[in-house]
Protein backbone atom coordinates (compact mmCIF):
# COMPACT_ATOMS: atom_id res chain seq x y z
CA UNK A 1 0.00 0.00 0.00
CA UNK A 2 1.32 3.27 -1.01
CA UNK A 3 0.73 5.82 1.27
CA UNK A 4 0.22 10.00 0.20
CA UNK A 5 2.29 12.03 2.57
CA UNK A 6 1.52 15.18 1.80
CA UNK A 7 4.10 16.87 4.13
CA UNK A 8 7.22 18.42 2.03
CA UNK A 9 8.86 17.49 5.53
CA UNK A 10 9.18 13.93 4.63
CA UNK A 11 10.68 14.12 0.77
CA UNK A 12 12.94 16.07 2.98
CA UNK A 13 13.95 13.61 5.17
CA UNK A 14 14.08 11.25 2.68
CA UNK A 15 16.59 12.83 0.55
CA UNK A 16 18.75 13.08 3.58
CA UNK A 17 18.72 9.63 4.55
CA UNK A 18 19.15 8.97 0.66
CA UNK A 19 22.47 11.02 0.44
CA UNK A 20 23.73 8.92 4.08
CA UNK A 21 22.63 5.94 2.34
CA UNK A 22 20.08 5.55 5.05
CA UNK A 23 17.46 3.22 5.31
CA UNK A 24 14.37 5.38 7.09
CA UNK A 25 10.81 5.36 8.09
CA UNK A 26 8.16 7.96 9.58
CA UNK A 27 6.75 5.15 12.04
CA UNK A 28 4.55 4.92 15.28
CA UNK A 29 1.86 7.27 16.50
CA UNK A 30 2.19 8.94 13.25
CA UNK A 31 1.34 6.27 10.86
CA UNK A 32 -1.77 5.11 13.09
CA UNK A 33 -3.32 8.77 13.14
CA UNK A 34 -2.87 9.14 9.79
CA UNK A 35 -4.97 6.07 8.48
CA UNK A 36 -7.40 7.06 10.69
CA UNK A 37 -7.65 10.73 9.94
CA UNK A 38 -6.72 11.88 13.36
CA UNK A 39 -4.45 14.88 13.84
CA UNK A 40 -1.17 13.71 14.38
CA UNK A 41 1.33 15.89 15.74
CA UNK A 42 4.74 14.95 17.13
CA UNK A 43 6.97 12.61 13.92
CA UNK A 44 8.98 9.89 14.64
CA UNK A 45 11.67 8.32 12.53
CA UNK A 46 13.72 5.19 12.55
CA UNK A 47 16.41 4.97 10.94
CA UNK A 48 18.36 1.54 10.17
CA UNK A 49 21.65 2.88 11.45
CA UNK A 50 22.05 6.13 13.83
CA UNK A 51 19.14 7.92 14.40
CA UNK A 52 21.33 10.64 15.59
CA UNK A 53 23.39 11.29 12.75
CA UNK A 54 20.60 11.19 10.54
CA UNK A 55 18.84 13.86 12.99
CA UNK A 56 22.43 16.14 12.83
CA UNK A 57 22.46 15.85 9.12
CA UNK A 58 18.98 16.73 8.85
CA UNK A 59 19.02 19.82 11.30
CA UNK A 60 22.34 20.60 9.12
CA UNK A 61 20.23 20.06 5.92
CA UNK A 62 17.47 22.71 7.49
CA UNK A 63 19.87 25.31 7.99
CA UNK A 64 19.24 28.30 10.79
CA UNK A 65 15.68 27.84 12.24
CA UNK A 66 16.45 24.31 13.07
CA UNK A 67 17.12 23.35 16.79
CA UNK A 68 18.75 20.10 17.44
CA UNK A 69 19.05 18.52 20.67
CA UNK A 70 20.82 14.90 21.39
CA UNK A 71 20.27 12.12 23.42
CA UNK A 72 22.87 10.19 23.23
CA UNK A 73 22.15 7.75 26.48
CA UNK A 74 19.01 6.71 24.36
CA UNK A 75 20.76 7.06 20.77
CA UNK A 76 17.88 9.31 20.18
CA UNK A 77 17.86 13.12 18.93
CA UNK A 78 15.32 15.55 18.07
CA UNK A 79 14.69 18.31 15.72
CA UNK A 80 12.70 21.30 16.04
CA UNK A 81 11.90 23.68 13.52
CA UNK A 82 8.78 25.99 12.85
CA UNK A 83 5.96 23.95 14.60
CA UNK A 84 7.29 20.75 13.58
CA UNK A 85 9.13 18.08 16.25
CA UNK A 86 10.73 15.13 14.59
CA UNK A 87 12.37 12.21 16.93
CA UNK A 88 15.32 10.44 15.23
CA UNK A 89 15.57 6.89 16.75
CA UNK A 90 18.43 3.74 15.69
CA UNK A 91 16.13 0.48 14.72
CA UNK A 92 16.49 -1.51 17.61
CA UNK A 93 16.36 -4.79 19.18
CA UNK A 94 15.16 -4.80 22.68
CA UNK A 95 14.69 -7.17 25.85
CA UNK A 96 13.81 -5.43 28.94
CA UNK A 97 15.25 -6.98 32.76
CA UNK A 98 12.64 -8.13 34.90
CA UNK A 99 12.62 -5.77 37.90
CA UNK A 100 13.19 -2.53 35.74
CA UNK A 101 11.81 -0.56 33.15
CA UNK A 102 15.05 0.24 31.18
CA UNK A 103 15.94 -2.00 28.22
CA UNK A 104 19.00 -3.92 26.91
CA UNK A 105 19.35 -2.00 23.06
CA UNK A 106 20.99 -3.60 20.30
CA UNK A 107 20.64 -2.30 17.11
CA UNK A 108 18.41 -3.92 14.51
CA UNK A 109 16.33 -4.34 11.30
CA UNK A 110 13.14 -2.14 10.58
CA UNK A 111 11.16 -5.32 11.52
CA UNK A 112 12.98 -5.84 14.66
CA UNK A 113 12.00 -2.60 15.82
CA UNK A 114 8.71 -2.75 15.11
CA UNK A 115 8.45 -6.33 16.70
CA UNK A 116 9.16 -4.76 20.33
CA UNK A 117 6.38 -2.12 19.92
CA UNK A 118 3.03 -1.93 21.88
CA UNK A 119 0.35 -2.62 19.54
CA UNK A 120 -0.07 -3.16 15.96
CA UNK A 121 -1.42 -0.47 15.21
CA UNK A 122 1.46 1.49 16.52
CA UNK A 123 3.65 -0.81 14.43
CA UNK A 124 3.15 0.24 10.98
CA UNK A 125 6.21 2.16 8.99
CA UNK A 126 5.91 4.40 5.88
CA UNK A 127 9.52 4.47 3.91
CA UNK A 128 10.53 7.56 3.22
CA UNK A 129 13.41 7.07 0.85
CA UNK A 130 12.85 8.32 -2.58
CA UNK A 131 12.98 5.10 -4.66
CA UNK A 132 10.02 3.38 -2.09
CA UNK A 133 8.55 6.69 -0.96
CA UNK A 134 5.64 6.42 0.97
CA UNK A 135 5.20 2.48 0.78
CA UNK A 136 3.93 1.23 3.66
CA UNK A 137 5.42 -2.12 6.02
CA UNK A 138 2.88 -3.76 8.11
CA UNK A 139 4.02 -6.67 9.10
CA UNK A 140 2.09 -7.30 11.79
CA UNK A 141 -1.57 -6.74 10.22
CA UNK A 142 -2.12 -2.67 11.86
CA UNK A 143 -4.15 -1.72 9.17
CA UNK A 144 -6.77 -4.81 9.62
CA UNK A 145 -6.86 -4.40 12.85
CA UNK A 146 -7.11 -0.65 12.65
CA UNK A 147 -10.35 -1.92 10.57
CA UNK A 148 -11.21 -3.77 13.27
CA UNK A 149 -10.76 -1.49 15.59
CA UNK A 150 -8.91 -3.78 17.75
CA UNK A 151 -5.70 -3.44 19.70
CA UNK A 152 -3.64 -6.62 19.86
CA UNK A 153 0.26 -6.54 20.96
CA UNK A 154 3.03 -7.61 17.72
CA UNK A 155 4.43 -10.39 19.47
CA UNK A 156 3.77 -12.48 22.99
CA UNK A 157 1.23 -10.25 24.99
CA UNK A 158 2.99 -12.00 27.38
CA UNK A 159 6.42 -10.08 26.77
CA UNK A 160 5.00 -6.85 25.46
CA UNK A 161 3.46 -6.09 29.02
CA UNK A 162 6.01 -7.81 30.93
CA UNK A 163 8.37 -5.87 29.05
CA UNK A 164 6.93 -2.54 29.52
CA UNK A 165 4.13 -2.78 32.15
CA UNK A 166 3.28 0.60 31.36
CA UNK A 167 1.47 -0.85 27.84
CA UNK A 168 -1.09 -2.46 29.81
CA UNK A 169 -2.46 0.94 30.59
CA UNK A 170 -1.83 2.08 27.27
CA UNK A 171 -3.98 -0.62 25.75
CA UNK A 172 -6.75 0.52 27.77
CA UNK A 173 -6.16 4.08 26.98
CA UNK A 174 -6.06 3.79 23.37
CA UNK A 175 -9.16 1.33 23.48
CA UNK A 176 -11.02 4.26 25.15
CA UNK A 177 -9.58 7.17 23.34
CA UNK A 178 -10.31 5.32 19.91
CA UNK A 179 -13.71 3.08 20.76
CA UNK A 180 -11.43 -0.17 20.28
CA UNK A 181 -11.59 -3.65 21.81
CA UNK A 182 -9.15 -5.75 23.34
CA UNK A 183 -8.01 -8.83 21.43
CA UNK A 184 -8.28 -12.02 23.72
CA UNK A 185 -5.05 -12.94 24.46
CA UNK A 186 -4.30 -9.26 24.85
CA UNK A 187 -6.49 -8.58 27.71
CA UNK A 188 -5.83 -12.04 29.29
CA UNK A 189 -2.18 -10.97 29.17
CA UNK A 190 -2.83 -7.67 30.66
CA UNK A 191 -5.15 -9.57 33.38
CA UNK A 192 -2.04 -12.07 34.23
CA UNK A 193 0.85 -9.15 34.25
CA UNK A 194 -1.55 -6.64 36.63
CA UNK A 195 0.91 -7.12 39.24
CA UNK A 196 3.67 -5.80 37.14
CA UNK A 197 2.06 -2.59 36.93
CA UNK A 198 3.65 -1.99 40.82
CA UNK A 199 6.82 -1.01 39.09
CA UNK A 200 6.02 1.28 36.85
CA UNK A 201 6.07 5.30 38.58
CA UNK A 202 2.86 7.05 39.60
CA UNK A 203 3.60 10.15 36.98
CA UNK A 204 3.46 7.66 34.03
CA UNK A 205 0.08 6.04 35.36
CA UNK A 206 -1.87 9.15 35.38
CA UNK A 207 -0.73 10.72 32.32
CA UNK A 208 -2.60 7.50 30.79
CA UNK A 209 -5.27 7.81 33.46
CA UNK A 210 -5.83 11.19 32.44
CA UNK A 211 -5.90 10.72 28.79
CA UNK A 212 -9.01 7.94 29.85
CA UNK A 213 -10.44 10.61 31.56
CA UNK A 214 -10.40 13.10 28.33
CA UNK A 215 -12.13 10.22 26.12
CA UNK A 216 -15.42 11.00 25.28
CA UNK A 217 -16.52 7.99 27.25
CA UNK A 218 -14.15 7.71 30.12
CA UNK A 219 -16.16 4.99 31.89
CA UNK A 220 -14.88 2.68 28.98
CA UNK A 221 -11.61 2.60 30.38
CA UNK A 222 -12.61 2.53 34.11
CA UNK A 223 -14.65 -0.84 33.07
CA UNK A 224 -11.52 -2.37 31.34
CA UNK A 225 -9.48 -1.14 34.26
CA UNK A 226 -12.04 -3.40 36.31
CA UNK A 227 -12.27 -5.64 34.13
CA UNK A 228 -8.46 -6.78 34.02
CA UNK A 229 -7.76 -6.51 37.80
CA UNK A 230 -5.71 -3.58 37.47
CA UNK A 231 -8.03 -1.10 39.04
CA UNK A 232 -7.42 -2.16 42.55
CA UNK A 233 -3.94 -1.78 42.29
CA UNK A 234 -4.01 1.96 40.96
CA UNK A 235 -7.28 3.33 42.48
CA UNK A 236 -8.32 1.02 45.35
CA UNK A 237 -10.93 3.28 46.67
CA UNK A 238 -12.66 3.54 43.69
CA UNK A 239 -12.34 -0.61 43.64
CA UNK A 240 -14.36 -0.07 47.17
CA UNK A 241 -17.55 1.28 45.62
CA UNK A 242 -18.59 -1.76 43.45
CA UNK A 243 -21.35 -3.89 44.86
CA UNK A 244 -24.52 -3.83 46.42
CA UNK A 245 -25.15 -5.43 49.66
CA UNK A 246 -28.71 -6.51 50.24
CA UNK A 247 -31.12 -6.43 53.72
CA UNK A 248 -34.74 -7.35 53.99
CA UNK A 249 -34.97 -7.23 50.50
CA UNK A 250 -33.79 -4.11 50.21
CA UNK A 251 -30.59 -3.09 48.19
CA UNK A 252 -28.47 -0.23 47.48
CA UNK A 253 -27.32 1.14 44.11
CA UNK A 254 -23.58 -0.54 42.93
CA UNK A 255 -21.97 2.57 43.86
CA UNK A 256 -19.23 2.01 41.00
CA UNK A 257 -21.73 1.55 38.18
CA UNK A 258 -23.51 4.72 39.42
CA UNK A 259 -20.20 6.80 39.61
CA UNK A 260 -18.81 5.70 35.89
CA UNK A 261 -22.55 6.95 34.84
CA UNK A 262 -21.85 10.29 36.64
CA UNK A 263 -18.24 10.48 34.74
CA UNK A 264 -20.31 9.59 31.24
CA UNK A 265 -22.94 12.51 32.00
CA UNK A 266 -20.22 15.45 33.07
CA UNK A 267 -18.07 14.08 29.96
CA UNK A 268 -20.86 15.26 27.77
CA UNK A 269 -21.51 18.43 28.93
CA UNK A 270 -17.50 19.41 30.26
CA UNK A 271 -13.99 18.98 28.56
CA UNK A 272 -12.81 20.38 32.25
CA UNK A 273 -10.27 17.11 33.24
CA UNK A 274 -10.47 18.30 37.06
CA UNK A 275 -14.60 18.25 36.78
CA UNK A 276 -14.60 14.85 35.72
CA UNK A 277 -11.88 14.24 38.54
CA UNK A 278 -14.58 15.58 40.95
CA UNK A 279 -17.29 12.88 39.28
CA UNK A 280 -15.13 10.32 39.74
CA UNK A 281 -14.75 10.96 43.50
CA UNK A 282 -17.88 12.00 44.36
CA UNK A 283 -19.03 9.19 45.79
CA UNK A 284 -16.05 8.31 47.26
CA UNK A 285 -17.42 8.84 51.19
CA UNK A 286 -20.25 6.25 50.74
CA UNK A 287 -18.18 2.96 51.61
CA UNK A 288 -17.07 4.21 54.83
CA UNK A 289 -20.27 5.83 55.50
CA UNK A 290 -22.41 2.72 54.63
CA UNK A 291 -25.39 2.42 57.50
CA UNK A 292 -28.14 -0.07 57.52
CA UNK A 293 -31.43 1.92 59.45
CA UNK A 294 -34.28 -0.13 60.29
CA UNK A 295 -36.73 3.12 59.23
CA UNK A 296 -34.61 4.15 56.52
CA UNK A 297 -32.97 1.27 54.55
CA UNK A 298 -29.05 2.32 53.40
CA UNK A 299 -27.57 5.39 54.56
CA UNK A 300 -24.55 7.29 53.75
CA UNK A 301 -24.64 10.07 56.11
CA UNK A 302 -21.75 12.76 55.51
CA UNK A 303 -20.75 10.95 52.87
CA UNK A 304 -19.93 14.14 50.65
CA UNK A 305 -18.18 15.88 53.60
CA UNK A 306 -16.00 12.06 54.07
CA UNK A 307 -15.20 12.19 50.62
CA UNK A 308 -13.85 15.53 50.60
CA UNK A 309 -11.34 14.60 53.60
CA UNK A 310 -10.20 11.40 51.58
CA UNK A 311 -9.31 13.44 48.51
CA UNK A 312 -6.14 15.48 49.74
CA UNK A 313 -4.66 11.80 50.04
CA UNK A 314 -6.06 10.07 46.80
CA UNK A 315 -4.42 13.02 44.97
CA UNK A 316 -1.33 12.85 47.05
CA UNK A 317 -0.68 8.73 46.57
CA UNK A 318 -2.01 9.34 42.88
CA UNK A 319 0.40 12.45 42.18
CA UNK A 320 -2.25 14.33 41.04
CA UNK A 321 -1.53 18.41 41.59
CA UNK A 322 -2.40 19.29 44.89
CA UNK A 323 -3.23 23.59 44.29
CA UNK A 324 -6.04 24.64 42.42
CA UNK A 325 -7.15 21.12 41.25
CA UNK A 326 -7.33 19.44 44.76
CA UNK A 327 -9.43 22.11 45.96
CA UNK A 328 -11.54 22.57 43.20
CA UNK A 329 -12.57 18.67 43.40
CA UNK A 330 -12.49 18.94 47.42
CA UNK A 331 -15.13 21.58 46.83
CA UNK A 332 -17.65 20.12 43.88
CA UNK A 333 -17.71 16.73 46.25
CA UNK A 334 -17.99 18.51 49.51
CA UNK A 335 -21.00 20.53 47.41
CA UNK A 336 -22.30 18.04 45.36
CA UNK A 337 -25.58 17.09 47.27
CA UNK A 338 -26.69 20.97 47.59
CA UNK A 339 -28.32 21.81 44.78
CA UNK A 340 -30.74 18.58 44.55
CA UNK A 341 -31.67 18.91 47.97
CA UNK A 342 -32.75 22.21 47.27
CA UNK A 343 -35.04 20.63 44.68
CA UNK A 344 -36.66 18.41 46.90
CA UNK A 345 -37.84 21.46 49.19
CA UNK A 346 -39.89 24.86 48.77
CA UNK A 347 -36.30 26.73 47.06
CA UNK A 348 -36.41 29.50 48.96
CA UNK A 349 -34.15 32.88 47.85
CA UNK A 350 -32.68 32.38 50.94
CA UNK A 351 -31.00 29.15 50.19
CA UNK A 352 -29.95 30.22 46.92
CA UNK A 353 -28.27 32.87 47.79
CA UNK A 354 -26.39 30.76 50.49
CA UNK A 355 -25.64 27.95 47.86
CA UNK A 356 -24.03 30.58 45.41
CA UNK A 357 -22.11 32.11 48.01
CA UNK A 358 -20.29 29.08 49.31
CA UNK A 359 -20.25 27.88 45.42
CA UNK A 360 -18.92 31.10 44.33
CA UNK A 361 -17.41 30.42 40.35
CA UNK A 362 -17.63 27.23 40.43
CA UNK A 363 -21.56 27.25 40.51
CA UNK A 364 -22.13 26.32 36.78
CA UNK A 365 -19.55 23.35 37.47
CA UNK A 366 -21.35 22.29 40.32
CA UNK A 367 -24.89 22.40 38.86
CA UNK A 368 -23.43 20.07 35.46
CA UNK A 369 -22.20 17.73 38.55
CA UNK A 370 -25.15 17.62 41.01
CA UNK A 371 -27.19 17.15 37.47
CA UNK A 372 -25.25 14.44 36.07
CA UNK A 373 -25.53 12.85 39.24
CA UNK A 374 -29.14 11.77 38.83
CA UNK A 375 -28.73 8.78 37.45
CA UNK A 376 -31.63 5.75 38.05
CA UNK A 377 -32.82 2.45 36.23
CA UNK A 378 -36.57 4.61 36.28
CA UNK A 379 -36.73 7.00 33.72
CA UNK A 380 -39.81 8.41 34.92
CA UNK A 381 -38.30 9.22 38.25
CA UNK A 382 -35.05 10.44 36.25
CA UNK A 383 -37.60 13.12 34.27
CA UNK A 384 -39.28 14.06 37.77
CA UNK A 385 -35.46 14.83 39.19
CA UNK A 386 -34.81 16.74 36.20
CA UNK A 387 -37.30 18.51 36.14
CA UNK A 388 -37.38 19.68 39.42
CA UNK A 389 -33.92 21.07 38.61
CA UNK A 390 -34.64 23.31 36.25
CA UNK A 391 -36.90 24.74 38.91
CA UNK A 392 -33.50 24.97 40.87
CA UNK A 393 -31.63 26.64 37.85
CA UNK A 394 -34.59 28.87 36.97
CA UNK A 395 -34.27 30.43 41.00
CA UNK A 396 -30.48 30.51 40.57
CA UNK A 397 -30.68 32.94 37.33
CA UNK A 398 -33.32 34.98 39.30
CA UNK A 399 -31.02 35.46 42.24
CA UNK A 400 -28.11 35.60 40.33
CA UNK A 401 -29.38 38.62 38.58
CA UNK A 402 -30.86 40.42 41.53
CA UNK A 403 -28.31 40.38 44.54
CA UNK A 404 -25.29 39.38 42.73
CA UNK A 405 -24.04 36.99 45.44
CA UNK A 406 -21.50 34.96 43.07
CA UNK A 407 -18.46 36.28 44.17
CA UNK A 408 -20.14 37.77 47.24
CA UNK A 409 -17.96 40.81 48.40
CA UNK A 410 -19.54 41.88 51.98
CA UNK A 411 -20.32 45.97 51.20
CA UNK A 412 -18.82 46.53 54.65
CA UNK A 413 -15.23 45.51 54.99
CA UNK A 414 -13.38 44.32 58.73
CA UNK A 415 -10.94 47.55 57.95
CA UNK A 416 -14.45 49.47 58.06
CA UNK A 417 -15.78 48.47 61.04
CA UNK A 418 -12.60 49.03 63.14
CA UNK A 419 -11.99 51.97 62.11
CA UNK A 420 -15.93 53.29 62.69
CA UNK A 421 -15.59 51.59 66.10
CA UNK A 422 -12.49 52.07 66.81
CA UNK A 423 -12.04 48.56 67.34
CA UNK A 424 -8.92 45.64 67.41
CA UNK A 425 -9.02 43.23 64.92
CA UNK A 426 -10.72 39.52 67.11
CA UNK A 427 -14.23 37.99 67.68
CA UNK A 428 -15.95 41.37 67.81
CA UNK A 429 -15.30 42.75 64.27
CA UNK A 430 -15.87 39.34 62.85
CA UNK A 431 -19.37 38.42 64.68
CA UNK A 432 -20.30 41.71 62.89
CA UNK A 433 -19.05 40.99 59.80
CA UNK A 434 -20.92 37.49 59.91
CA UNK A 435 -24.38 38.73 61.03
CA UNK A 436 -24.41 41.32 58.37
CA UNK A 437 -23.51 38.46 56.05
CA UNK A 438 -25.83 36.16 57.06
CA UNK A 439 -28.45 39.28 56.77
CA UNK A 440 -27.77 39.64 52.98
CA UNK A 441 -27.87 36.11 52.30
CA UNK A 442 -31.28 35.70 54.40
CA UNK A 443 -32.43 38.35 52.40
CA UNK A 444 -33.49 40.82 55.27
CA UNK A 445 -31.60 43.70 53.73
CA UNK A 446 -30.92 44.04 50.31
CA UNK A 447 -26.83 43.26 48.91
CA UNK A 448 -25.36 47.03 48.93
CA UNK A 449 -23.77 49.74 51.06
CA UNK A 450 -26.37 51.92 52.66
CA UNK A 451 -28.76 48.81 53.94
CA UNK A 452 -25.62 47.35 55.37
CA UNK A 453 -24.21 50.16 57.19
CA UNK A 454 -27.81 50.78 58.68
CA UNK A 455 -28.23 47.20 59.74
CA UNK A 456 -24.45 47.27 61.17
CA UNK A 457 -25.03 50.68 63.43
CA UNK A 458 -27.90 48.49 64.81
CA UNK A 459 -26.02 45.74 65.90
CA UNK A 460 -23.60 47.50 67.20
CA UNK A 461 -25.52 49.53 69.39
CA UNK A 462 -27.01 45.50 70.77
CA UNK A 463 -23.52 45.37 71.84
CA UNK A 464 -23.33 49.08 74.06
CA UNK A 465 -21.10 50.05 70.47
CA UNK A 466 -21.05 53.95 69.29
CA UNK A 467 -19.33 55.00 66.31
CA UNK A 468 -16.15 57.09 66.99
CA UNK A 469 -16.01 59.02 63.72
N1 LIG B 1 5.72 2.88 22.23
C1 LIG B 1 5.81 1.59 22.73
N2 LIG B 1 5.67 1.38 24.08
C2 LIG B 1 5.46 2.44 24.93
C3 LIG B 1 5.37 3.74 24.43
C4 LIG B 1 5.49 3.92 23.07
O1 LIG B 1 6.00 0.65 21.97
N3 LIG B 1 5.34 2.22 26.23
C5 LIG B 1 5.92 3.09 20.79
C6 LIG B 1 4.67 2.92 19.94
O2 LIG B 1 5.05 2.45 18.68
C7 LIG B 1 4.14 4.34 19.84
C8 LIG B 1 5.43 5.13 19.72
O3 LIG B 1 6.36 4.41 20.56
O4 LIG B 1 3.30 4.54 18.73
C9 LIG B 1 5.32 6.58 20.16
O5 LIG B 1 4.89 6.65 21.50
P1 LIG B 1 4.09 7.87 22.11
O6 LIG B 1 4.49 9.11 21.43
O7 LIG B 1 4.18 7.75 23.58
O8 LIG B 1 2.58 7.50 21.80
P2 LIG B 1 1.74 7.58 20.50
O9 LIG B 1 1.51 6.18 20.00
O10 LIG B 1 2.33 8.52 19.51
O11 LIG B 1 0.33 8.05 20.99
P3 LIG B 1 -0.05 9.36 21.84
O12 LIG B 1 0.58 10.51 21.16
O13 LIG B 1 -1.55 9.35 21.79
O14 LIG B 1 0.46 9.11 23.23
Amino acid sequence: MIIDLKQPIFSKIGEVADNLGLECYVVGGYVRDLLLKRPSKDIDVVVVGSGIMMAEEFAKSIGKGAHLSVFKTYGTAQVKFRDSEVEFVGARKESYQKESRNPIVENGTLEDDQLRRDFTINAMAICLNKARFGELVDPFGGVRHLELKMIKTPCNSDVTFSDDPLRMMRAIRFATQLGFFLEESTFEAIYANRERIKIITKERIIVELNKIMESERPSVGFVLLDKSGLLPLILPELERLKGIEKRHGKGHKDNFLHTLKVLDNVAEKSDDLWLRWAALLHDIGKPATKQWDEQAGWTFKNHNFIGYKMIPSIFRNMKLPLGEPLKFVQKMVLLHMRPIVLSEEEITDSAVRRLLFDAGDDIDSLMILCEADITSGNQEKVDMFLANFQKVRQKLDEVEQKDRIRNFQPPIKGEEIMRLFDLPPGRVVGELKMQLKDAILDGVIPNEYESAFQLLLKLAKEQGLAPKC
